[in-house]
């Protein structure tokens, strides 16, 4: 296992749109393994491949508390989406940014696990808001974008001066 680099925001390969996996091989479950234990010593609660610059639609999540109940989404989709909540959302990619974003309450994905297999899940609460950040990463989008652009031109500000700093 190793851990993969995480991409910065701003940084243009998270714009980029992720491609359906073909296939769920050994090398998709050793890749997930991978964003696992990126996601994990980060730490953080999900990660997506768009994130370590791999563009394939794979996701992963963990919102347990003792870190052993991964979720693994290849090639999601959504089949119903429901309602709408507000939640304070961070993202690895956009460290010690948090800001609040409108996003559906309920939600039904139908996705591939590590085996191929295909399965549908019901999501609400935080995994439902959780999915729906990861799924964006997926189509290139990071969350910020959903604010002002004002709001954007800060947030990039302050972490191109902070990681100018931390060199
Ligand atoms: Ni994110």
């Amino acid at each position: 296992m190793a851990l993969l680099k995480i991409l910065q925001y701003p940084d243009d390969r998270l714009y980029t749109v992720a491609k359906p996996v073909t296939k769920v091989t050994d090398a998709t479950r050793a890749l997930i393994r991978d964003m696992a234990e990126t996601m994990y010593a980060a730490p953080g609660i999900g990660l997506a491949a768009t994130q370590v610059d791999v563009h394939e639609r794979i996701i992963v999540i963990d919102l347990s508390e003792t870190r052993d109940g991964l979720l693994v989404l290849i090639n999601p989709e959504f089949v119903r989406r429901e309602g709408e909540v507000v939640r304070e959302e961070g993202c690895l990619s956009v460290p010690g940014i948090y800001e609040n974003l409108t996003r559906a309450e309920r939600i039904c994905v139908r996705a591939l696990d590590e085996n191929g297999i295909p399965r549908e899940l019901e999501a609400e609460g935080l995994l439902a808001t959780c999915i729906q950040h990861e799924m964006d990463h997926l189509e290139g989008r990071v969350f910020v974008e959903y604010l002002s652009q004002l709001k954007q031109t800060r947030i990039r500000a302050k972490l191109i001066k902070r990681r100018r700093e931390t060199l």
